[in-house]
This record gives structure tokens, C-alpha cells and sequence, in this order.
């Protein structure tokens, strides 16, 4: 297809995630290599709404590979899910006379612009950028790598107090739909027990285990929830329900919370990030109009934007075996 790609607009939406920097810097600076001009949008489909558009440069995105956060900011925009809200988006596209849009984000952002696409058949690019990795059609999403080195981290540092004091941790892990988080940093940390929303383990099974666990000699434990977690939801009830059942443990809850979604991304999430702003770019310029760019077995590829949403959970149930395993 011709290629009619002259300007495009970045933006990063949703839950914002190690890595989208370097995907940033990625898009722009593969703009410039391809002499396309590129603007930067402030706070996601919020400053979309707005006009709060910024031409980037190969300079404007100098030193920040190696920073958390977005420096473009994010938001969750409620006014972009009205259709007024997104004819606002659309004039102000029009007017700086943008040809396409890439959006790096989570579900919620992918949802967000497929509407738009269709409403007003506007081109878009998607990259996933989130630490839950609960995009399908990539195998990784930016930011999971570090979030999950994070949360091993952490864990790993409670797990000395809970040695010390042989006590029994409950470690809440974000994940509001996706236990990958939860499963991989569990395993990554030795974690006796891993609650994942895809999985509801019931709290009677999950005391039966430690039960078991205790009397074969082990003097504390971890247990990694989701926060999606069917019986982790309520992590304050669940430790309760332990402390009551399980006497001979003294049981401490600790949500790592926001944590996980900060700091500087890993070499991994800089790469992928990388490529995959890279990628976007090439897309566009081989006349895809929408779709997701991720990476499966190593390679970068476009996916349909509307598969990226469908389907179940992509767990590994053989992790969930491999954790089971050596958590005897
Ligand atoms: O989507 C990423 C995520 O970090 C989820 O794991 C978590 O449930 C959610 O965002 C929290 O969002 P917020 O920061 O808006 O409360």
C-alpha cells in the first residue's frame, strides 16, 4: 500500500508501565529515521480530548530509556468512552492534520481505540504496555519483566522477616483479571502457596495445604495473591480466616500495591519496548491501519487489534503444575 503516513501522534493510556518511555522514544525516533513528523500526547485519550498535543524530535526523548513512568503521563479517560468525547479527540487529530495514532496501553486502552477506529476509520497502532502481561497475541507486554523482578524482590525480602519470626505471609500482587504476576514472581520467589484469579483454589483446599506444609516441618510461608484472586480479593478476611484456623502460625498480610508498577525497567522491557515501538512504525509504513504489535517466540508481529482482547487468560497450566512441584 502507498504510503500516505506523513504525521502521527503517541500516547500512552491506562495503568502507565515500566518500559513505555523506551517504547516512546522507540516510535519517535523511528519517525524521524523515516522523516515522518510525530507529536507526543499528554495524558493519554484525556489529552487527546483536549488538543494537549507536543512535537517530538530525536532529542525530545534523550535519557529516558532507562526511566519508569511515562514522561507523556496517563490516565484512565472517562470521557473518551463517550462518543462525544471521542469526536472531540477526532477533530483535534484532524486539525493537526495526524494520519495515525499509536497507543501504547493495556485492554482497557486497546478497547478504547478500537471504537475509534471504527467510528472513524482512523488509523491506529497499538502496543502492550502493561505490567499484568494479560494481552493477547504477545507473549510479553512492557513492563511485566521488571514488575515481575520487583515483586520477586520484595518477596524475597519479607521472606527473611517471615523466617525470622516464623510466621505466615500473605503477599498481595497486582493483577485484577491476570495471575501471571502472581504465578511467575511465586515461583521466582518460593512461594508455598500461589491464588490466581484463573484458578479458584477455595479457602479450605488453601488451608488443608498449609496445614500439610506445617507439619512437614516448614516453620513460615509465603502465600502470592492476585488481586483478582476469588478468595484473595478480601486478603484482611483471608488472613483472618487462617490466623483463626491455622493456630500455630502468626499470619501477616502485606500488599505490595503500587510499587510493582515503578522504577527503572529491565533490560528485557527495554528491548521489547524497543522493537516493538520500532515495529509499530514499520506497520504503518507497510499499511496497517489496526493493529497490535507484540512479540511471539521472539519475533515481532502484527496482530488483528480485536484479537489482542479476545480469548481466555494465556496461564501456563504447567506452571501452575511446576509450582505445585517444588513447593512441596
Ligand atoms: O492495569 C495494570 C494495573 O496495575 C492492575 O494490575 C491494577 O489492578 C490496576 O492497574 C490498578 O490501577 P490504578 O492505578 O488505576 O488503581
Amino acid at each position: 500500500m502507498e504510503n500516505s503516513i506523513n504525521k502521527i501522534a503517541v500516547l500512552t493510556s491506562g495503568g502507565d508501565a515500566p518500559g513505555m518511555n523506551a517504547a516512546i522514544r522507540a516510535v519517535v525516533r523511528s519517525c524521524v529515521y523515516h522523516n515522518i513528523a510525530c507529536v507526543g500526547v499528554f495524558r493519554g485519550y484525556e489529552g487527546l480530548i483536549e488538543g494537549a498535543f507536543e512535537p517530538l524530535d530525536a532529542r525530545s526523548v534523550k535519557n529516558i530509556i532507562n526511566r519508569g513512568g511515562t514522561f507523556l503521563k496517563s490516565a484512565r479517560s472517562k470521557e473518551f468512552r463517550t462518543k462525544q468525547g471521542r469526536e472531540k479527540a477526532y477533530k483535534h487529530l484532524k486539525k493537526q492534520n495526524i494520519d495515525a495514532l499509536v497507543v501504547i496501553g493495556g485492554d482497557g486502552t486497546f478497547s478504547g481505540a478500537i471504537v475509534f477506529n471504527q467510528e472513524f476509520n482512523f488509523p491506529i497502532v497499538g502496543i502492550p504496555g502493561t505490567i499484568d502481561n494479560d494481552i493477547n497475541g504477545t507473549d510479553f507486554t512492557i513492563g511485566y519483566d521488571t514488575a515481575l523482578n520487583t515483586v520477586v524482590e520484595a518477596i524475597d525480602k519479607i521472606r527473611d522477616t517471615a523466617i525470622s519470626h516464623s510466621r505466615l505471609f500473605l503477599i498481595e500482587v497486582m493483577g485484577r483479571d491476570a495471575g501471571d504476576i502472581a504465578l511467575n514472581a511465586g515461583i521466582g520467589a518460593g512461594a508455598e502457596e500461589i491464588l490466581i484469579p484463573e484458578l479458584n483454589m477455595g479457602k479450605e483446599r488453601l488451608l488443608a495445604s498449609l496445614k500439610r506444609s506445617k507439619k512437614s516441618g516448614k516453620s513460615s510461608s509465603i502465600v502470592v495473591v492476585a488481586e483478582g484472586d476469588q478468595i484473595g480479593k478480601n486478603i484482611f478476611g483471608l488472613a483472618q480466616y487462617i490466623q483463626e484456623n491455622l493456630e500455630d502460625y502468626e499470619c501477616k498480610v502485606t500488599v505490595l500495591g503500587h510499587i510493582q508498577r515503578g522504577g527503572s525497567p529491565s533490560c528485557h522491557d527495554r528491548v521489547l519496548a524497543s522493537r516493538l515501538g520500532v515495529g509499530a512504525i514499520d506497520a504503518l509504513l507497510a499499511g496497517e491501519r489496526e493493529v497490535m504489535i507484540g512479540i511471539v517466540h521472539n519475533k515481532v508481529v502484527s496482530v488483528d487489534f480485536k484479537k489482542s482482547l479476545e480469548g481466555s487468560s494465556k496461564i501456563d497450566t504447567d506452571l501452575i503444575r511446576v509450582a505445585d512441584i517444588i513447593s512441596i
